[in-house]
């Protein structure tokens, strides 16, 4: 058995009301087709995809993709079936999955059912029963339906590729909201199997809300920590955690030496295991001689979000003994509220002395320890 799997892309996703067409909106760091790709592509039995996306679409998809590849990219058409049949013309695997990107979370068990189901049957669909009551309506209640006897009918829908072949080519014209009705007009039996509400097409504004929510609950926090010392020197300004501190010694080093957002910015590599401040900005450089340390905190925000993450929370502790930080701790809390983007409620900044003990206490250097929380 060969299985090649046509994902189609090629809708305006008018309904959805965004700007990018929906199947490029971005999940959870991933735009969904690259969501539905990732889903097959991890599953063993899948040899190759081919994905059909509108003419014009090309670059958006290349952003989408970030790297990956795929069997074959074909242009759509005007509705749906034209798109999927314009992806056929391109297989030549022996069964075929068809399934939309507006469809991101597809679970492999799903996958393994609509195979096994194509041993026995030329065609297979995954449905879920009607849990509600359901009714004919216009304005006021009609009669009710019995439900026993309706489905929600998903993708992938999986296919013989001689039968929806054929399938497509007799079609009346008609509009066909799926393949399955086609396969079946054309005399194919289609068989169900269990679906899954993972499967949910994403369709209006609030689907994408319901599935942001459904995809972070799905997310594992994970925790960075950061360390890091500079010299005091008299006459260098005293840049702390973004803040200036009026000080009668600054910090010294490469960049500006705000010891504490150099902490921070391990803490957020840390979390997703992405090296360290000076694999990211080497001292060598000097480009990076006098730089805002500020920058160097928004590039490990941008990391972290591409990576698919979300910053939950800040833990910085300050250790000196001069100067008190207590006067200038809500400043430096709204100014990394501000730099990660994350209500300052979860920002935390401590500061401790070490009982004049040590390089810190002998008022030789600041020191700074930070630990990040990210959901990914
Ligand atoms: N699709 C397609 N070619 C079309 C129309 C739709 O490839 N001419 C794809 C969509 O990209 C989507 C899937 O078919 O992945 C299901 O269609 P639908 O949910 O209706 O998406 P859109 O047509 O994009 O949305 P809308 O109908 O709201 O405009
Ligand atoms: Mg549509």
């Amino acid at each position: 058995m060969t299985v090649a799997v046509l994902i189609v892309a090629a809708g305006k996703g008018e309904r959805a009301g965004s700007v990018l067409p929906k199947q490029f909106a971005v999940l959870g760091g991933k735009a969904l087709v690259a969501h539905a790709v990732d889903a097959f592509a991890s599953h063993r039995a899948v040899d190759e995809i081919f994905v059909v996306i509108a003419p014009g679409q090309q670059a958006l998809l290349q952003t989408a993709f970030e790297g990956r590849h795929v069997a074959g990219v074909i242009e759509g058409g005007a509705l749906r079936q034209d798109s999927v049949l314009a992806g056929l013309s391109a297989i030549t695997a022996d069964h075929v999955l068809i399934h939309d990107a507006a469809r991101p979370f597809v679970p492999h068990d799903v996958i393994d059912r609509l195979l096994q189901a194509l041993e026995t049957d030329p065609a297979a669909v995954p449905a879920l029963p009607s849990v509600d009551t359901l009714a004919t309506a216009d304005s006021h209640l009609g009669g009710t339906i019995d439900r026993s006897t309706v489905f929600r009918i998903q993708t992938p829908q999986a296919f013989h590729l001689d039968a929806i072949m054929s399938a497509h080519q007799r079609w009346s014209g008609e509009i066909a909201t799926d393949d399955a009705q086609m396969a079946r007009a054309a005399g194919f039996e289609v068989a169900l199997v269990e679906g899954s509400s993972l499967l949910d097409k994403l369709t209006y504004p609030a689907d994408f809300t319901a599935a942001q929510s459904r995809f972070e609950s799905r997310m594992v926090s994970r925790t960075g920590m950061g360390f890091d010392v500079h010299r005091l020197e008299a006459g260098s300004p005293l840049w702390l955690g973004g803040v200036l501190i009026p000080h009668d010694k600054g910090l010294a080093g490469h960049s500006d030496a705000d010891v504490a957002l150099h902490a921070i910015v391990d803490a957020l590599l840390g979390a997703i295991c992405a090296g360290d401040i000076g694999s990211h900005f080497p001292p060598s450089d000097p480009q990076w001689k006098g730089a805002e340390s500020f920058r160097f905190v928004e590039y490990a925000r941008d990391l972290v979000i591409a990576a698919g993450g979300i910053i939950d929370h800040i833990d910085l502790t300050l250790i000196c003994e001069a100067p008190r930080i207590g006067a200038y701790r809500e400043d430096i809390r709204s100014r990394i509220a501000e730099l990660v983007c994350v209500d300052r409620r979860w920002i935390s900044v401590k500061a401790t002395t070490t009982e004049r003990l040590g390089f810190t206490g002998r008022g030789e250097g600041i020191a700074a320890q930070a630990v990040a929380t990210v959901r990914s």
